[in-house]
Parts: structure tokens; sequence; C-alpha cells
């Protein structure tokens, strides 16, 4: 049974793991939900609206995957064509949009970049934009305008001006009031920049909080894996084949339903830490060089960590982080033994190294079926009962595999095509 967790414990933790893309813009998500909020509570908006644009906030770059895309981003007048400007709205509305606890925060995402006097364009006339858009917008951009090098309260009279240039243009009027309201009140300047957001977060949705199912959490876990998979052709449907494996090889290997559902979330999302490995290293076209292989080490140890933050998700964080550990102690980032590596783990492992070597890598082409299970067979460190079941139930894990990706391929391409 999973114990309660709260939404903003996931939220906030999908929110560290998208901000692994630009250390550069590091908190940028929380710091944009912060100011969001404040804003909101200025001008007195229900408490479901401050709680879905929080949520919004923390994650409305979610569909800005790439380093080159989120460069235009950080401009703070954007440089890019409104639908260009408008499309990872649109990407980020698409990757939350099923999820129960997510479906509103999504409606706000999906406009997040439309500027006030664009509301009633051509692009946006059918829509009815949420003023959480609006609000979102407007912390986004203030965000934006504050240097991380120079003190915040010397900033101020700078942001102010530019932000006031705009209302009416750029800024919904009533926001840019509200926000000048704010301005002369120190603390809110310095929670900006505060080293204890994440708690300031916390705190202030402490009245909104909501607590996840079991269900929403396979759902969040779409999400992530969403996120982690489509910066990559390559990778696009990596996760759903490792969870797709290892959630058949556990019913087969007798795992009880809920661990079964566990294992499947975990597959979904064993790459997550990958979001901090840069994009050259991801799709380079030949072997990694020793410093780029130490680089992709690094991606179990985030995901680890960023789920060791949620309380009651030790099971899926072990699962999900321990797959490249190999039973002899000489796997990464822990050396875990195999007295300290139970069956979810080693069912990650093989599922893994299955998925990976029957897929085509920029390196290399997919490994014939029987070149990847003589591979498999003659790997060291594996659990052999579950190489053996894999090796028995093939055909119908490859026809299951199969289905699964072509599901997530069809999404894909929604994806990869917007502008
Ligand atoms: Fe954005
Ligand atoms: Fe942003
Ligand atoms: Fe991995």
């Amino acid at each position: 049974m999973l114990p309660n967790i709260p939404i903003i414990d996931i939220v906030l933790s999908l929110s560290s793991a998208i901000d692994l893309i630009d250390p550069a813009i590091t908190n940028h998500h929380k710091r944009v939900a912060y100011i969001s909020y404040s804003i909101a509570k200025e001008m007195n908006l229900s408490e479901n609206e401050i709680k879905n644009l929080v949520l919004a906030s923390l994650l409305h770059d979610c569909g800005s995957v790439n380093l080159s895309e989120r460069n235009s981003l950080f401009k703070f007048e954007f440089g890019c064509s409104i639908l260009q400007r408008h499309a990872h709205g649109q990407k980020g509305w698409f990757i939350l949009h099923d999820a129960d606890d997510l479906h509103d925060a999504a409606e706000i995402i999906k406009f997040h970049h439309v500027y006030w006097e664009e509301r009633s364009d051509a692009h946006f006339e059918s829509y009815e934009i949420p003023v959480t858009s609006h609000i979102l917008h407007l912390a986004d951009r203030i965000d934006i305008l504050i240097s991380r090098d120079i003190d915040i309260l010397s900033q101020r009279k700078e942001i102010e001006d530019l932000v006031n240039s705009k209302s009416g243009t750029m800024f919904m009027p009533s926001a840019v009031t509200a926000f000048n309201s704010l301005i002369p009140k120190l603390f809110f300047w310095f929670d900006i920049v505060s080293p204890y957001l994440e708690h300031i977060i916390k705190s202030v949705m402490k009245p909104y909080n909501g607590c996840v199912s079991n269900a929403s959490l396979h759902q969040f876990a779409k999400i992530a894996h969403r996120i982690i998979d489509f910066r990559s052709s390559y990778t696009a449907t990596h996760s759903i084949g490792v969870a797709t494996c290892a959630a058949f090889l556990a019913s087969k290997l007798g795992f009880i339903a809920s661990d079964i559902e566990t294992i499947h979330s975990a597959g979904l999302i064993h790459d997550m830490g990958m979001l901090s490995i840069p994009e050259h290293i991801l799709e380079k076209p030949g072997t990694l060089d020793l410093v780029e292989y130490n680089i992709i080490k690094c991606h179990t140890y985030h995901t680890y960590r960023i789920l060791d933050s949620i309380q009651g998700l030790e099971k899926l964080r072990d699962w999900a982080s321990f797959h490249h550990e190999k039973l002899d102690g000489s796997g990464y980032p822990f050396g875990l033994k195999s007295s300290q590596l139970d069956m979810g783990s080693r069912i990650l492992a093989v599922s893994d190294l299955f998925a990976s070597l029957t897929e085509d890598r920029s390196y290399r082409p997919a490994l014939s079926l029987d070149t990847a299970m003589k591979l498999i067979n003659s790997a060291k460190n594996y659990d052999c009962d579950v190489k053996e079941c894999l090796k028995n139930n093939l055909e119908e894990i490859v026809e299951k595999i199969k289905i699964s990706k072509e599901d997530v391929s069809k999404s894909c391409e929604k994806i990869f095509n917007l502008p």
C-alpha cells in the first residue's frame, strides 16, 4: 500500500529533474513558482487556481527539452517567431495533459508565452487563455531578468521599469499591478533567491495540497518518461521497452500486482538522470571516450537522488536507480553487492541490457535478437534466473515490447513534428 505522498513532493522532484538539463538555470522552475504564487495571492485568485498555477510553474518548460531551444527562451523578448515561442508550451501540455492531477496545470502551461496583446490574434482567438497563463508568463520573464551575479535588491528598479514598460503589451496589466505591490517587500526578493526555496514552496502549498494514489503515481512516471525520452529520437522508446520487459519478467517471477506496477514505473523513470547528460554526448555518432563515459555514469546517481527526495518511494527509487549495479560489486554508482540487490533491481538490470542491445544507438544499429541473447547469456554479474526467464519467454516479450513502443512512437511523432 502506498503511503500518503503529497503531490507537491512528486512535482518538486520532477521539477528538479527538468532543471538538470541546464545547470546555468538551476531552480528556474521553483523560482518562477514562487513568483507566480506571490502574484496570484496578491490578485486574490481562488485556492484551486493558485494550486494549479504553482504546479504548472514548477513544470512549465518541461516541453523544452533541448538546450538550443532553451537558449532562445532565456532572452527576455525571445528573438523567435510567435509559433516557435509557443511550441514548447504546446509540447508541455501534451506531456502532462492526461494525468488527472495535472490536467489543469497543463492547460496553464499551453499558453504560458502568449503575450497579453496576442490573446485575440488569429492563433489564439478561439481559446480562452487562463489568467494564470498570463501570470506564469510574467513570473517567468521576471526570473529571466534576475541576474545571478548581482545582489538581488540592487536589481529591483531595473526589473520594475522593464516590466512596467511592457504592461498591456507583453504582460497582463492587473498582474503587473500585483507585481508592483510586491516590489517594496524585501522578503519577496530574498525568497526568490533563497537556499530554502523548496521548503518555502512546500510550506505555501500546504493548504492546497493533496496526496497521490497508486494510479496517479504511475501517471507521474509516464510524464517523467516522456520528458526523458522525447529529448532524443534514439532513446524515444527506450524506457517503455525496459518497463514492459521488466513488468513481464516480474509477473513471471511471482511478483504481486502492486509490485508489478511499481517495477513498470521504475522502468519508465530509470534513466531520469539522463536529463543531466548533454545532447552532444547522447547523440554522439561514435564510441564514447573516457571523459564522456564518466559523465554518463552520473545518470543513475541523479535518478537515485531525485527519487530519494520523496519519502515513501524507496522501492521505486532502488529499482529505478540500481540498473547499472553488478552482482560482484563492479557496477555504478554505489558498487552494491549481490546481497544488496533484490529481485526488482536484478530484473531492471537485465531488462535495460536487453532493451539497449536490441535498439538502434547513435554509434551502432540494433543487434539481432540472436546476437543480443548470446551477449546476455555470457554476461556475468546479471541474475541467472532473470536471464533464464527472459530466454524462456523471449517471443512473447519481444511482441509486448513492440506493441508498447508503437504506442509511444505515435505520441513522439506529435511531439517531434511541432515547430
Ligand atoms: Fe517557457
Ligand atoms: Fe521558463
Ligand atoms: Fe541507464
